[in-house]
This record gives structure tokens, C-alpha cells and sequence, in this order.
């Protein structure tokens, strides 16, 4: 039969029965792509080196991993409704999967904070969309008291279901590679999925699928890294703004995956950010969103500061998280405009110079 997502794919993984209505959008099967000259530019160039594309998901990140199976669950659960605080992903991710299941979704959103691709999701999934004043900690907070009532289901990723979905992606880069890699880097924000992927990384081995586990390096923005500075950031900033994130729900779990994998979580400036950003679109094809570049980020980072990494033939995957067209006005900032020319094919090539 063809590919039918992750719950039947991974289905003795997770926790669903027969009696479990499976909403899917055959989302996961995401490809593992070889990225050779981004090696060369982090300055690693003998790593065999792989970028993760959950921008492929079927609402363009690794949210739907997780939604599948949080929505199928409230479903089975017998929710009549969802409720998620968000960056911006979750509500699109939330939207599209409640939409299908035919349940209520209700959004809150940090005022002016979230990419405009990801709220049109939301709005065109027909989700009841709030914006907060305050940063998504806060909008974080209101939901987590809005669900208490149980009159609404939380699909934040301290939604244990959430977690169960997203671990698949370490399955597929196992089962993709046919071993675990050495190190994985990816983004750290609300720090579900650097718990989730750790979760699937241990089953895993403990099942002898994979001979090892990686290295967890996990990367936040500057302006907004609680966990590396080790207290909570008040007033979040960075032009990564689905890490826009100044106290993770999931911080304990993202330390414990640090510190049983010999990982480390450090931070990336924006502007190291946006060189990644840039790089992956211009030199490998692959775009992604800002967020998402702060796994390449970090991994030009740690290359320049650890000599033997930097000469070494480790395998290494970066998660890219979620599409580049989620946040297209970031794009067009940072690279220039189309330039005018006249309609004519002598006008034209005298430009080019040829
Ligand atoms: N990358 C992207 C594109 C994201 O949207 C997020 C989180 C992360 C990385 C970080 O993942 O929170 O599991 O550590 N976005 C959430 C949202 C917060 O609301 O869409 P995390």
C-alpha cells in the first residue's frame, strides 16, 4: 500500500489502538538530503553531512509529526475542541489537522510576532485566531489555564502525544541511514522536539535498530536563549521568530537529552542565522525557514571552535524545521529586489553582460 503517515508507519511505536480514528495528511517521510557543499562552507568539509526537510510536511513543519497524532487521540478522546499558544507552525499545524477531524481550533498568537505564511494557514483552516498582547510565553500560559476547564484539548507539545509523533523523525533518519548518526544539530525553542527526537533516538537503540545514539546539539537564538543563559528571558527577540521563545515548556527534558548524549545547547546570533538561511537556499536548494537555518548555524559554530569535529568524517543530520515560505518578507529583506529591465531581448542581455 502507499505511504499513509506516520501513525501506520510507526504504529508499534505509538500509542494508538484499533479503536484510534487516525486524522492523517500522510505527513513524515521527509527526505534525508545530502548537503556536501554546505560542509565546505561550515568549514567541515569531510563530514557526511545531511539536512532533515520537515518543510516537506504537509503544512510545511514538523508540527504535523505531532498533530496527527494529538489530534487523533482528542478525537478518540472525544474533545469537541483544541486550544494551542504559537510561533506560529503549531497553529497552522493545529488548524489543519482539526479542520479535518472536524473539531474547533482556537489560536493564540504573540501580537505581531508570527511569520504572515503561517498565520494565513491558520486562518484558511478555519481556526479562531487570537492575538495576545505579550510574547508566546505568556499566550503559553493563558492556554495552559484555558485547557484546566477541560472544555479544550491542549495540543502544545506538553501534549504527551505530541512528543510520541515527533520521535518518528529520529526513527526515519535511523531507518534512512541504517544506523543513528554521530551528531544531530537542530533549533531549540519551546524544546519539545529536541525531547522528542531524543525519546525516538532511545527506543531506538534500545531495540537495536541503531548501534549508537547522537550527540543532541541543540541551538537557540541569542536574543532569546533561556537555556544556555540559565534563567528565563524576559523579553524574547530575534528575527527567528518561531524560537521567539523565553521559557521552554520543555527545559528540563531538553537538558536531560544535552546530558545523556554528551550533546550541548548553545545559542546563534541572527545574523549567523541568516547566513545559514542563506547558504542552504543559495548553495544546496533547500529553503528553509530562519528558524530553522539555526541548525546549520550551529553547526559552522561548533566546527570553528572544536578542530577534530571540524577534520572529522562524523555523520552528521541538521533538522530543518519548517519551510522557507512560511516567512517570505524575511526573504525579500535580506536579499535584493528584482532589478527592472526593458521588454527587450537586446536590453536583456546587455544587463547580463553577455
Ligand atoms: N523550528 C520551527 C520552524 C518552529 O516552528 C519551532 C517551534 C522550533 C523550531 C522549535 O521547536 O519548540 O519544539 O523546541 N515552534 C512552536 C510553534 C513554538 O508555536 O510553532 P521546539
Amino acid at each position: 500500500m502507499s505511504y499513509q503517515g506516520i501513525i501506520e508507519k510507526y504504529r508499534k511505536h505509538l500509542p494508538v489502538s484499533a479503536a484510534t480514528p487516525v486524522v492523517s495528511l500522510k505527513e513524515g517521510n521527509t527526505p534525508l538530503i545530502p548537503v556536501p557543499r554546505l560542509a565546505r562552507w561550515a568549514g567541515a568539509p569531510g563530514l557526511r553531512l545531511f539536512v532533515k526537510y520537515e518543510g516537506l510536511n504537509p503544512t510545511g513543519s514538523f508540527k504535523d509529526r505531532g498533530m496527527t497524532m494529538a489530534i487523533s487521540k482528542a478525537l478518540e478522546e472525544k474533545s469537541r475542541a483544541v486550544v494551542c499558544a504559537s510561533t506560529g507552525n503549531t497553529s497552522a499545524s493545529a488548524a489543519a489537522y482539526a479542520s479535518r477531524a472536524g473539531l474547533r481550533c482556537v489560536v493564540l498568537i504573540p501580537a505581531g510576532a508570527i511569520a504572515l505564511g503561517k498565520l494565513s494557514q491558520a486562518v484558511m483552516h478555519g481556526a479562531e485566531v487570537y492575538s495576545v498582547a505579550g510574547n508566546f510565553d505568556d499566550a503559553l500560559e493563558m492556554v495552559k489555564k484555558v485547557s484546566a476547564t477541560g472544555k479544550l484539548t491542549l495540543v502544545n507539545s506538553i501534549n504527551p502525544y505530541r512528543i510520541e509523533g515527533q520521535k518518528t523523525g529520529a526513527f526515519e533518519i535511523v531507518d534512512d541511514l541504517s544506523d543513528a548518526p554521530d551528531f544531530q544539530f537542530m533549533p531549540v525553542g519551546n524544546a519539545g522536539n529536541i525531547t522528542a527526537y531524543w525519546k525516538g533516538y532511545k527506543e531506538y537503540s534500545d531495540l537495536k535498530k541503531a548501534s549508537r545514539r547522537p550527540k543532541m546539539m541543540g541551538y537557540q537564538a541569542e536574543g532569546a536563549a533561556p537555556i544556555v543563559r540559565g534563567e528565563p528571558v524576559k523579553s524574547p527577540q530575534t528575527i527567528a521568530t518561531a524560537i521567539r521563545i523565553g521559557n521552554p515548556a520543555s527545559w528540563k527534558q531538553a537538558e536531560a537529552a544535552r546530558d545523556e548524549s554528551g550533546g550541548r545547547i548553545d545559542s546563534v546570533t541572527d545574523d549567523e542565522i541568516l547566513s545559514a538561511y542563506k547558504a542552504l537556499a543559495s548553495q544546496e536548494g533547500v529553503f528553509c525557514e530562519p528558524a530553522s537555518a539555526a541548525s546549520v548555524a550551529g553547526l559552522k559554530k561548533y566546527a570553528a571552535r572544536d578542530d577534530a569535529f571540524a577534520r572529522s568524517a562524523a555523520t552528521v543530520v541538521c533538522i530543518l524545521t519548517g519551510h522557507g515560505l512560511k516567512d517570505p518578507d524575511r526573504a525579500m529583506a535580506v536579499m535584493p529586489a528584482p532589478k527592472s529591465v526593458e521588454p527587450r531581448a537586446d536590453a536583456i542581455l546587455k544587463e547580463l553582460g553577455l
